[in-house]
């Protein structure tokens, strides 16, 4: 670890935001000759507006994850597989802080560990793809690689890489950021209001009355508390939330554009976001980003899947956290509900036995997508489940702490994963499939797999 330490310093000086340019690269998109000009010119318009979150504010994140690090708390984070320009709207995204709220309540009420809540959101725009073109009819044209580079239609024009997609996606995450700050900060998030979470769509489930139940139940100790003459009105946490903002960072010009010097920390800080992870396809050694995440201050997380071996694990923690800091660094394990209990034992032991102090979260959406046999990409609820629940097992016979989970997911009800206790079947999935990638947990399903967790973890 000392020489690791030593080449970390070293490389840490050889690091700047742009020092991922020029090595391989992998999901970048191509524009065309004529708007390369272009690009170059937002780019440099985003490098002078003002960044999105502060280093200070990432700190503070990077605190609380050194907790879930330490054991003492959990981390959900969730969100789209991808935003876009068209479901961005306001009803959509107080239903989506909502039901992250309403999770952690069923999380917090189950483990009695504080939640650490971080949001797929406010910068969520840019997929990786497995293939880079799309065949429809005889007809191919390039992938969609998400709205902050072209669109969704599959027709020539919206296929076609555009520069100022990224000031678009820039607006939408500020006024998003901005939307949420002021749910979670200005009163809507207090204890006083969680009654009124229950949203009409979940508040006739089983999820939602088991929702009210819980209400009632704290309602019950709060009024008990001011009983014996304590003032909770004062108390911030019970006033606000802290909510927290992550994606994927996969264009790395946008990321370079919003990365700042932090003078006090004397350090860079990727501020699009609090936190950012590298996609399982992008995750190689000695490629760009990899070089991009080894040099800011932020909290980070790199996609696990099941390629990954111990021994690359191991050299990827020791360019990605070389000086072992608890919480900066996030292993998102993604292997599938029936590879887990084989794929991640090894990964568990070897960090373990290394003394690597990484939280580990696991992502059971993406090594679980299946094609339905009328054509929907989608994902079984149980099988989700399952891949949870596998990553529990592992760690409790690991005797390691199963940190965190990571979610595709909506507050809207919407018909994109199969089954739950709605029992959405693959005729229901026409109804209502909005997402503009992956398949997503709607509200309903959502709080029950939290409940189900709680329930896991209370039986550790
Ligand atoms: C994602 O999180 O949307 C994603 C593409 O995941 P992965 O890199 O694990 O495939
Ligand atoms: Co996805």
């Amino acid at each position: 670890m000392a020489s690791n330490l030593k080449q970390a310093e070293k490389a840490k000086k050889s690091w700047k935001p742009d020092s991922w340019r020029g090595l391989p690269i992998q999901q970048q998109p191509e524009y065309a000759a004529e708007d390369k000009a272009q690009l170059d010119v937002v780019l440099q318009r985003l490098a002078g507006f003002p960044a999105l979150v502060t280093p200070s504010e990432i700190r503070q994140l990077q605190g609380q994850l050194g907790e879930v690090a330490a054991g003492r708390a959990f981390l959900l984070q969730g969100g789209d597989c991808a935003e876009s320009f068209a479901e961005f709207s306001e009803d959509n995204l107080r239903s989506y802080f909502q039901v992250m709220l309403q999770m952690t309540v069923a999380l917090m009420y189950g483990t009695g560990q504080p939640v650490v809540k971080v949001g797929r959101v406010a910068g969520q725009f840019a997929k990786p793809r497995s293939a880079g073109v799309e065949i429809k009819d005889g007809k191919e044209l390039p992938a969609y690689r998400g709205d902050i580079v072209n669109s969704m239609d599959f027709s020539e024009e919206s296929r076609r890489n555009q520069p100022e997609n990224l000031m678009k996606a820039y607006g939408q995450a500020s006024a998003t950021l901005n939307f949420l700050r002021s749910l979670a900060k200005g009163g809507e998030a207090s204890l006083r209001n969680i009654s009124q979470w229950n949203r009409a769509f979940i508040s006739e489930s089983k999820q939602g009355r088991r929702f009210a139940d819980v209400v009632s139940r704290i309602d019950e100790c709060v009024s008990f508390i001011r009983a014996c003459g304590l003032d909770l009105d004062d108390v911030e946490q019970l006033k606000e939330a802290s909510f927290f903002i992550s994606h994927e960072g996969l264009l790395l010009g946008y990321e370079q554009a919003l990365t700042r010097w932090d003078a006090k920390a004397e350090k860079h800080y990727a501020c699009s976001a609090h936190m950012l992870w590298i996609g399982d396809r992008t995750r190689k050694l000695d490629e760009a980003h990899v070089e991009f995440f080894r040099g800011i201050g932020n909290p980070i997380a790199c996609k696990v899947g099941p390629s990954m071996k111990p021994d690359e694990l191991l050299r990827l923690m020791d360019v990605l956290n070389p000086e072992n800091i608890p919480g900066h660094l996030t292993l998102i394990s993604r292997m599938g509900a029936d590879k887990v209990q084989e794929l991640l034992p090894p990964l568990v032991r070897a960090v373990k036995k290394e003394g690597r102090n990484i939280i580990w979260s696991c992502d059971p959406m993406h090594g679980n997508t299946i094609k339905s046999p009328n054509g929907y990409k989608t994902r079984p609820f149980n099988d989700i489940l399952a891949e949870v629940r596998g990553f529990f097992a592992v760690h409790k016979a690991e005797g390691t702490y199963a940190g965190g989970v990571h979610f595709e997911m909506t507050g809207q009800d919407v018909t994109e994963c199969i089954g739950g206790a709605q029992a959405i079947s693959e005729v229901d999935l026409k109804h209502r499939y909005h997402t503009h990638c992956d398949p997503r947990l709607n509200a309903s399903q959502s709080l029950e797999l939290a409940f189900l967790i709680s329930e896991e973890l209370k039986g550790k």
